[in-house]
């Protein structure tokens, strides 16, 4: 067997959890550039975070978070305000979008460059010290050296990625996710949904892949009911944001497949939240896998407490139901657009763009 675990990360998940580790932030410099948006001046994040700084006298400024699915010159500003504070450190607070444009502007920041050094050179491993706060409960990016980035030209979602990248800490309150609103809390759960799965039916199968997969989509199945009605009280918040941690640990090890790749298609051409891209293509994305893993299939459905793959679509069609409409002309570019990076990854069964098409189709037209 080959395996490669190494979680650099330092987690904590738990009420209080950022002002109860004032000491940790402390630990990591004199002066924090703190990455947020306006979510966080409404969930507590950002006064937490302003709170524990002061009670250890770290010098602090902001600099306002990216807009979802950012791209270079939202790093740049980030950069260049980490800069001009002259930053040791950086806290990103918010979803996806802050803490992945932390990291790469964190590497940028430590080795003196700028995004458009990014075209002409290859990172080094070298970063300032992020702190990750996240605000919703899907992308697990506090727990993974991963920094998803659109680019122009061609418009694609590209990774950036150094092990120094990796938050040196991971700081999960719950209650930061309470004013989610309804689609924000669905579409990050099946986000996460889609890491567990992905990094678990993908080929090469590991024990620690198993054990994350089942462990992280038991927290889900709990959380059902709280999906499907769209109410949730503490404990599904709680569940679904250790969910997510999970499924973060599981894509810095075992990364994420097809699926991924065509839901950025999605994202980027029609603006669907990222979670629900990814989420509207897995039924039909397994049903073609069957045979290269029917049995890890079947655990994963046993594990969120569901019979089959038609259970398991009908559920996710309950939570975010499907909108738009589409042709098949439209979902052939999809097609071309994906089709490279789609099947570079280890899917459990070869794909051609015949069976890219039909999964498009399938999840939407014939849904
Ligand atoms: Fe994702």
């Amino acid at each position: 067997m080959d395996l490669f675990f190494h979680l650099p990360t330092e987690l904590l998940l738990g009420d209080g959890v950022v002002i109860k580790n004032a000491d940790k932030l402390a630990r990591l410099g004199q002066r924090a550039l703190i990455v947020a948006g306006r979510s966080a001046d409404k969930n507590g994040a950002l006064s937490d975070v302003c709170a524990a700084l002061d009670e250890k006298g770290v010098a602090h400024a902001r600099v306002m978070g990216p807009k979802p699915n950012p791209d270079l010159p939202d790093v740049q500003r980030i950069v260049d305000a980490g800069r001009d504070f002259k930053a040791d450190f950086i806290v990103a607070i918010g979803g996806g979008s802050p803490i992945d444009a932390s990291k790469v502007s964190a590497a940028l920041l430590a080795q003196a460059l700028n995004t458009a050094d990014l075209e002409r050179r290859p990172l080094k491993d070298a970063a300032l010290p992020i702190v990750a706060v996240p605000t919703t409960a899907g992308t697990g990016t506090e727990a993974n050296t991963y920094s998803i980035i659109t680019t122009e030209n061609p418009k694609r979602k590209k990774t950036f990625l150094t092990p120094a990248m990796a938050p040196r800490l991971g700081l999960l309150d719950p209650k930061y996710t309470y004013s989610l609103d309804a689609v924000q809390s669905a579409s990050t759960a099946i986000d996460a949904l889609a890491h567990l799965i992905e990094g678990y039916v993908r080929e090469g199968y590991t024990q620690i892949s198993e054990m994350l997969a089942l462990e992280g989509l038991s927290h889900i199945a709990k959380c059902k009911d709280a999906l499907l009605n769209k109410t949730y009280d503490a404990e599904a918040r709680a569940s679904l944001l250790y969910a997510s941690m999970i499924g973060g640990i599981m894509l810095a090890h075992f990364r994420t497949i097809a699926p991924h790749q065509m839901g950025y298609t999605l994202t980027n051409f029609r603006d669907m939240p990222h979670g629900q891209a990814c989420g509207v293509l897995l039924a039909s994305f397994l049903g073609k896998m069957r045979h290269g893993c029917e049995d890890r299939i079947q655990k994963a459905l046993g594990a969120l407490g569901m019979s089959d793959l038609g259970e398991f679509k009908a559920f996710i069609a309950k939570v975010l139901p499907p909108h738009g409409e589409y042709t098949r002309e439209e979902l052939e570019s999809y097609v071309e657009a994906c089709a490279e990076d789609a099947f570079s990854k280890p899917n459990p069964v070869e794909m051609d763009r015949e069976m890219l098409l039909s999964i498009f189709v399938e999840s939407l037209i014939e849904n």
